[in-house]
């Protein structure tokens, strides 16, 4: 559906996904290492999607459905759909691309993913900026100041890049140094600061003191930053515009609190961790339809065993009442064909496991059981794909919401032209929306 562009839009709006997330809450309640300590991998509607093919199940959150299925499968796959919101993408040309100095071009200080988001970024932000006479941009969140070279390489625009990790700014610097022409590196500067509630107050003195029409902008702002950086935009007077893409919702601190305070929209407060808990948050910022759409079967088996193998073993700490104390980074990469014995080997090695004594348990047990204990499981790989498409077809309407939050508190304020833009290609760069406003 279409962004909804006033208030009482936004209200019935907000009303109709809470009420289908009361009723599919159970697909994203749990944490993925959690799945198999409850009924959810059991729903009957598992059953319908497990006589799909792949191919079909690539479909799934692109509003597939059978005749034949329960009327509430089919309503949720078309309502997911129907609620998730459709963003105006921006019209970005390969051929009249803004000109970028080889140099800053480079591709060896970037992958091809950032590469195709700066440049689309930088280019609509350039556009936007000669459209409404911007002088100054104020790049919250400048990292290593990938797209703050381009913009400068490619337009007359000062830059201000606000950054809390002093050591990205000292490489930024680096970089500017290397790759901007001399004549330009004037044109940029850094604050190094965290921007938080209690640091708001000393940006704001700080970009006051500059006259001209500014804009800020952020390239994939991490949860809390988004939400901050919208807050500074409504106390700046001078400055107008907004361009802002969020990512990451989910990197807030896991607990009520946190999650509160990254939604703007009261009326979500009240369902908070039943409704908007964190796996909601990070859910949003999984793999799109798009990407789904793509998956191949052998891809699938590779996702499927990868959660499948964790879930397995955190059931079998549980039944044992055993912790893991993670020795070196706990992380596993299950390589593509990794059968189970490799898999847990790789993990015991990984981690000093202890019992209710807090004593350390000897790794060949563990082994010996952990092999007899996966039989039991290793049938659900294709299962768990089916319950991953449930969650894909949520992903874009949980997205959906949080950007409608953030957009319904901007509107609150009764600013101009507020609107989200699809800027990226979400198939390469999955956060791919903007956030755009003006005063
Ligand atoms: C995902 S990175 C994006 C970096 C850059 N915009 C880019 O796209 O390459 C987010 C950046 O924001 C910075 N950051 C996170 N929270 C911040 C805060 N509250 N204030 C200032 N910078 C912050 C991080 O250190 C990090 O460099």
């Amino acid at each position: 559906m279409k962004i909804p562009n006033n208030l009482l839009e936004m209200d019935v709006y907000f009303d109709k996904v809470i009420k289908l997330l009361e009723e599919w809450q159970w697909i994203y309640e749990d944490r993925a290492t959690d799945i198999l300590l409850s009924d959810t991998l059991n729903s009957h509607f598992l059953d319908f999607l497990e006589r799909l093919d792949y191919n079909e199940l690539n479909q799934l959150p692109n509003g597939f459905i059978k005749e034949e299925w329960p009327e509430k499968l089919k309503n949720f796959i078309k309502d997911c759909n129907e609620l998730s919101l459709i963003y105006e993408t921006y019209p970005y040309d390969e051929t009249s691309q803004i000109k970028i100095p080889t140099k800053v071009k480079s591709k060896k200080y970037l992958s091809a993913k950032k590469e195709h988001e700066i440049y689309r970024l930088a280019d609509y932000v350039v556009k936007y900026c000669n459209d409404n006479n911007i002088t100054r941009v104020y790049d919250i969140g400048s990292g290593l100041g990938y797209i703050d070279r381009l913009l400068i390489s490619c337009s007359d625009l000062s830059i201000v890049g606000i950054e809390s990790d002093k050591s990205k700014i000292e490489t930024a610097i680096k970089l500017d140094n290397s790759l901007l022409e001399k004549d330009k590196l004037g044109n940029i500067t850094y604050l190094g600061v965290r921007l938080e509630t209690f640091t708001i107050e000393k940006v704001f003195r700080h970009i006051k003191q500059y006259e001209d029409n500014g804009c800020i902008i952020g390239l994939h702002a991490c949860a809390d930053l988004t939400v901050d950086t919208l807050k500074l935009f409504l106390l700046l007077e001078k400055v107008k515009s907004l361009v802002l893409m969020p990512c990451c919702y989910h990197k807030v601190q896991d607990n009520e609190s946190a999650i509160i305070s990254s939604l703007l929209i009261s009326k979500l407060y009240p369902n908070k961790m039943k409704l908007i808990n964190s796996t909601f948050l990070r859910l949003a910022c999984e793999s799109t339809k798009e990407r789904w759409l793509t998956q191949t079967e052998h891809a699938h088996n590779y996702h499927g065993f990868s959660v499948l193998a964790r879930a397995v073993v955190q059931s079998y700490m549980n039944y044992k009442n055993y912790k893991a104390k993670r020795s070196k980074n706990n992380c596993i990469t299950a390589q593509h064909n990794m059968q189970w014995p490799q898999y847990i080997k790789i993990w015991l090695k990984r981690n000093d496991i202890l019992n209710e004594l807090n004593e350390v348990v000897n790794s060949d047990t563990l082994e010996t059981e952990l092999l007899e204990y996966w039989p039991k499981y290793k049938h659900l790989i294709k299962r768990i794909e089916c319950f991953t498409s449930l969650q894909v077809c949520l992903q874009s309407l949980a997205e959906s919401l949080l950007m409608a939050d953030k957009l319904c508190y901007l509107l609150q304020y009764a600013l101009k032209n507020v609107n989200a833009i699809r800027i990226t290609d979400p198939a390469i760069s999955p956060r791919s929306l903007a956030i755009v406003a003006s005063k």
